[in-house]
């Protein structure tokens, strides 16, 4: 199974959904531009900010508090804005698509 990233510019980048780990993790071990990680998953920096695609929206879980602090404090979030090191990979998860922002805060 596979993850999909669109970038800004609205380049797809694929890489493998490896269970168990964070969004956050798969993009930064695959070079997937856009995402910086700062603080290594621990919902502090807010600079693995993705946008959910709206086909996906549902299924995700909810921001726990942590992430949802970031979140507030972020002008370009949207409606399916997560913060990728908070979505933990499960299998039925194949096929995630996210849209990265302009810019990580
Ligand atoms: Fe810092 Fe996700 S890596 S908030």
């Amino acid at each position: 199974a596979t993850v999909n990233f669109v970038t800004f510019d609205g380049e797809q980048v694929e890489a493998p959904l490896v269970e168990g780990q964070s969004l956050m993790q798969v993009a930064i071990d695959n070079a997937v531009p856009g995402i910086d990680g700062d603080c290594g998953g621990e919902a502090a920096c807010g600079t693995c900010h993705v946008v959910v695609d709206q086909q996906w929206a549902g299924r995700c879980s909810e921001p726990a508090d942590a992430e949802e602090q970031m979140l507030e404090m972020n002008p370009d979030r949207q409606a399916t804005s997560r913060l990728s090191c908070q979505i933990a990979l499960s299998d039925d998860l194949g096929g995630l698509t996210v849209h990265l922002p302009e810019f990580q805060f």
